[in-house]
């Protein structure tokens, strides 16, 4: 029998909130669901029930700093919250109600806090028993992540264990193989590290601390098997459990590949409660379809606007449990959006207040990228006969720039022979997009955006460029400075012409709509959720398709097949002069 700890709290006597089971994850589990039972006796429409972590929590009001602190505008913001009417219709006489919410394993315990005065005017009236997880610290939510070299796997985890407490590490090997054990780094950030509001403030929870492991020397498309451990210093060790991923592929080696890309997912509650920044109504569909397909996926690429957390920084943990079954299974390659990085005077291309103070801490933190300087977030990846560039819009890429300078270097040091597809990914929309916003100011992309690049994309051949940050999904002709340099089609073959541009931004966030006239290079537009994939057959064939979120049906496709010499053949301004000798 487990002793529950009971600390109901009710300022109105007469009321109470009673929360069961008060221990979770008593089979090792991350995520369990908490019954949630309540009265009010004097119950209103717009009353509410906060979930908190940890248990002891300020209820007092801070008003808000910025337009990106939202209500309720408490001092300490609950995880998430849901109206007491929900699904329970007669709460508004009887003051009695019920729900189902889901709770994930994040370092702390819980509590779940009836409010009377709406969201803007909360006053507590009730607060239940705490609940909590078995072992609130244990190692969760690993996320692979391909590393520096091509036989290098990174496993970065979250768990509550300082470096100080325990020693974390991970135990691994070829699957039925010998075991090996990894060390791994920890990394944390405490609050000085946020920039502003509501980061910085109200949305304030520690982050936990994140390991990285580094699996090394892998044999390529190996199946491996691995778990992560912390040994305590009495020598217990805490395991988390077993996962498994394939080891990528040899750069230019000739086999299956496929690839998923979409950006500005975020998360949602499977609950169907509320939290900050409550727009991403597409992610668990998205969410879901990617985990039926898993087994036809070798790697996910998610170009920014990552979680949507804005500053209210639990949101990390939810997302990175939402994504778990992905990201645990194969690399799951980020890049940071505006939602992760942009912040007035701190160095961001732009000066708005999308990161709720964050300033691209908790991205480049929660998530290891094998970039050269993860605050930086630009990097190259390579995936067998894949060759990924992927830029960073919140920082300036213009010519001169260090940026700029990687681009080139990442386009142009990649031996097309062995890797033929070449792809260029970034978060706002450098190439082509028209959606309305882009419309009405009539540049159609990010102002300064293809100005600045085209001449690499022409230059290198870049077969496809993928983009983010507008919410869904258009497909452009081979185009080249504004003008298709061939007719749009579902089968490319010959020579390389231009880039085909394709905005992948649906994954969830609210959709955002289309001008409604007619652009020329603009082939194919959905106003929906969801994603693309690549499957590379082999060096000569490659298929793109797009996916609905609802239902995971392709709704738009396209392949291109090629040789080498077409690789190599000139068009429009990619070869140099040649010489009048022989
Ligand atoms: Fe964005």
């Amino acid at each position: 029998m487990i002793a529950v700890e009971r600390t109901p709290l009710a300022v109105d006597d007469a009321a109470h909130v009673k929360a069961s089971p008060a221990v979770l994850g008593l089979e090792g589990q991350y995520s369990g669901w908490v019954e949630v039972e309540f009265f009010h006796p004097d119950p209103s429409g717009d009353d509410w029930i906060g979930v908190f972590s940890p248990a002891n929590f300020s209820a007092a009001i801070c008003e808000p700093e910025n337009k990106r602190q939202y209500p309720p505008v408490l001092c300490t913001a609950p995880i998430k919250y849901q109206f007491a009417k929900f699904k329970n219709d007669g709460y508004s006489k009887s003051g009695k109600g019920y729900l189902k919410l889901q709770l994930i394993n994040q370092r702390e315990d819980f509590s779940f806090a009836l409010f009377s005065g709406g969201l803007l005017k909360p006053k507590l009236i009730a607060v239940s028993n705490k609940v909590t997880f078995v072992n609130p610290k244990a190692p969760v939510y690993p996320r692979l992540a391909q590393g520096k070299s091509w036989n290098e796997m990174t496993v970065t985890w979250t768990s509550g264990y300082d470096i100080k407490e325990a020693v974390p590490f991970v135990e691994w090997g070829e699957k039925g193989g010998r075991r090996f054990l990894s060390p791994a780094g920890t990394l944390t950030f405490d609050r000085n590290s946020m920039c502003g509001a509501p980061a910085r403030t109200v949305g304030w929870r520690h982050p936990g601390y994140i390991h990285t492991s580094y699996l090394k020397d892998l044999w390529p498309d190996s199946m491996y098997t691995y778990r992560l451990g912390h040994r305590l210093p009495n020598g217990t060790r805490v395991w988390s459990k077993s996962y498994s991923f394939k080891a990528s592929p040899y750069p230019g080696q000739d086999s299956l590949q496929r690839v998923v890309i979409f950006g500005d997912m975020g998360k949602a509650e499977a609950d169907g409660s509320n939290e900050y920044n409550n727009f991403q109504p597409g992610s668990l569909n998205t969410t879901n379809q990617i985990i039926r397909d898993l087994e036809n996926i070798d790697m996910v690429v998610h170009i920014g606007d990552i979680c949507y957390a804005n500053g209210y920084l639990s949101q990390w943990d939810q997302f990175t449990a939402q994504i778990e079954p992905i990201a645990s299974t194969v690399p799951y390659m980020v890049g940071s959006g505006n939602h992760e990085r942009d912040w007035p005077g701190t160095g961001s291309f732009y000066g708005n207040l999308d990161s709720g103070g964050e300033c691209g801490v908790p991205a480049q933190t929660v998530f290891y990228t094998p970039a050269e300087n993860r605050a930086k977030f630009w990097y190259a990846t390579d995936y067998g006969m894949f060759r990924f560039c992927i830029a960073h819009t919140e920082e300036d890429w213009r010519p001169g720039t260090e940026q700029y300078k990687f681009i080139e270097h990442c386009l142009s040091s990649v031996d097309r022979q062995k890797q033929p597809w070449l792809i260029f990914l970034a978060h706002r929309v450098l190439g082509y997009s028209s959606n309305s916003y882009y419309g009405f100011e009539g540049t159609f992309e990010e102002p300064m955006g293809r100005e600045a690049l085209q001449e690499l994309w022409q230059k290198y051949k870049v077969d496809l460029a993928f983009y983010g940050h507008v919410h869904n999904y258009e497909r452009t002709c081979p185009v080249y400075q504004s003008q298709c340099v061939v007719n749009a089609s579902n089968h490319y073959s010959g020579p390389f012409q231009a880039t085909t541009h394709v905005v992948v931004g649906g994954a969830g966030a609210s959709l955002s709509d289309f001008i409604t006239s007619k652009i020329q290079w603009s082939h194919f537009r959905d106003f929906d959720h969801g994603f693309g994939k690549l499957t590379a057959f082999n060096h000569s064939s490659l298929l793109f398709e797009y996916k609905k979120s609802r239902d995971g049906n392709v709704y738009d496709h396209f392949t291109i097949s090629r040789d080498y010499r077409d690789v190599l053949a000139c068009s429009v301004d990619n070869c140099p002069r040649t010489s009048l000798a022989s």
